[in-house]
């Protein structure tokens, strides 16, 4: 009998344990009201569970996607490349500013997680799972992909970018933010991209860098572009100051 018991016991657990991973979804998740998280999460998981993770299309996330909707947040959405910890230091605090991808429910519940599913199982796995570059369908690069263009079609207003003054490449051609993001940047939806060059004391480029005329050239006609080279100690006041308004940051 006691054998049975925890036969069942062990059972039943298994049915209602959440994993790590789901727990983490969920509870990022709850933060944001007015969505039904339970059902996100199974959306999110038939993207990409009992598949080959090397065979996850961009096009999976489309139900998630669809079921927790990017508002347009007109003059206040912020794009980035190379820049994630100073944006988001930033951003975290000045909300009334800028907000990223990843300050909006999917984006946040997803930043920085890794996730996979294998073939014959329906579980998630966070280990063992491809690399970013490994293989082009991952499911965490579809994931990206497809948040970024999404969150980038609804951009409109002046949009604002931050890019690494610290890099060789600040408007590097593979990056999500020139691949995905720039090529739906549409006038006149868009008015105008602000570029925020981040300059540290470690600096190899900024305004004046060659790439960033293929950002120009990039751009839609009738997008206006402009460029200010700003030092991350600036970025980090504006943070920390909020009676700076957000007009005067830089
Ligand atoms: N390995 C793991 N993750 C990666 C990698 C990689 N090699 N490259 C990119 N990523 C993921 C990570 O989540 C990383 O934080 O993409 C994020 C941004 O990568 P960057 O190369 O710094 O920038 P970029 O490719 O331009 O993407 C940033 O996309 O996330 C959206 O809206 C956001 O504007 C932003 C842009």
């Amino acid at each position: 009998v006691i054998v049975v018991l925890i036969v069942i016991g062990a059972v039943v657990l298994g049915l209602t344990l959440k994993s790590g991973f789901e727990s983490t979804f969920l509870s990022r998740c709850e933060k944001f009201s007015q969505y039904d998280c339970k059902e996100l999460w199974d959306l999110f998981q038939q993207a990409y569970v009992n598949k080959d993770p090397c065979n996850v299309p961009v096009e999976a996330y489309n139900p998630l996607i669809a079921a927790a909707p990017f508002k347009p947040q007109c003059n206040k959405m912020m794009f980035w490349s190379k820049t994630k910890d100073v944006v988001h230091g930033f951003t975290a605090k000045r909300k009334d500013c800028f907000v990223t991808l990843e300050d909006t429910l999917l984006g946040s519940v997803l930043d920085d997680l890794t996730w996979c599913g294998k073939e014959g199982s329906k579980d998630t796995f966070t280990t063992g799972c491809p690399g970013w570059s490994e293989c082009e369908n991952n499911p965490v690069r579809s994931f990206w992909i497809c948040a970024s263009a999404a969150f980038a079609d609804v951009a409109c207003g002046d949009v604002t970018a931050m890019l690494s003054g610290s890099i060789n490449t600040p408007f590097n051609p593979e990056s999500i933010f020139a691949s995905v993001e720039v090529p739906r940047f549409k006038s006149p939806r868009i008015k105008k991209l602000d570029v925020v060059m981040v300059i540290q004391k470690n600096a190899i480029s900024n305004c004046n860098h060659s790439s960033l005329k293929n950002l120009m050239q990039a751009l839609d006609k009738g997008i206006t572009y402009s460029c200010k080279d700003v030092s991350k100690s600036r970025i980090q006041e504006c943070g920390a100051k909020p009676e700076i308004a957000c007009g005067a940051c830089w």
